[in-house]
């Protein structure tokens, strides 16, 4: 799995060129950096990601731009189930806002339905809007809402697509 495009973004150049591609053990550290960079709180401990990283039943795909880390997903499936489930989307906070999240969200999609998978779901934090927006925006439902979810008493909402 590896392919080029341009992000939808505002402006127009070379430096809107993304690669998704699948991530590798050598990506463990830009990985962890990208993640204590985009959440404060259920993050993965590096044990757990190289678990991920070596495991058939996850797939991390990550952004290249300009040769460097931009942004990266964690999906996890299930031996059996339709469902896949997307772990964690984030984008470089001086990349977001130019459309990398949905390039990503749709290769995750890509990712899924490659693997077998006729559904995706995901949980996500009722107060981040911008990735709530982004779900709608690429036809994802909100199917429940499980208050006390995340580690600080925040309630996720789960949202479901049929790929
Ligand atoms: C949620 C996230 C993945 C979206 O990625 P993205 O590449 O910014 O996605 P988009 O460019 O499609 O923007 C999504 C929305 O956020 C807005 N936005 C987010 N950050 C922005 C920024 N720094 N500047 C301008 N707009 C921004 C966009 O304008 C857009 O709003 P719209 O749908 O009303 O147009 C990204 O903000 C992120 O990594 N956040 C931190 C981690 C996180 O919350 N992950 C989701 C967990 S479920």
């Amino acid at each position: 799995m590896e392919k080029t495009q341009r992000a939808h973004g505002r402006s127009v150049g070379d430096k809107d060129f993304v690669r998704v591609r699948r991530a590798l053990p050598a990506d463990l550290d830009d990985l962890i950096a990208l993640e204590n960079a985009s959440f404060s709180s259920d993050r993965l401990s590096p044990r757990q990601w190289k678990h991920h990283l070596g495991s058939d039943r996850a797939s991390i795909l990550l952004v290249e731009r300009q040769g460097r880390t931009g942004a990266a997903a964690v999906l996890f499936f299930r031996k059996g189930s339709p469902l896949a489930r997307l772990y964690s989307l984030a984008v470089a906070a001086e990349l977001r806002g130019r459309g990398i999240g949905e390039v990503l969200l749709e290769a995750c999609e890509g990712e899924a339905a490659g693997c077998g998978c006729t559904q995706m779901r995901l949980e996500v934090r009722s107060d981040n809007l911008a990735a709530q927006r982004l779900y709608a925006r690429r036809g994802y439902r909100l199917f429940a809402s499980r208050p006390g979810y995340y580690e600080d008493g925040a309630t996720a909402l789960c949202y479901e697509k049929m790929l």
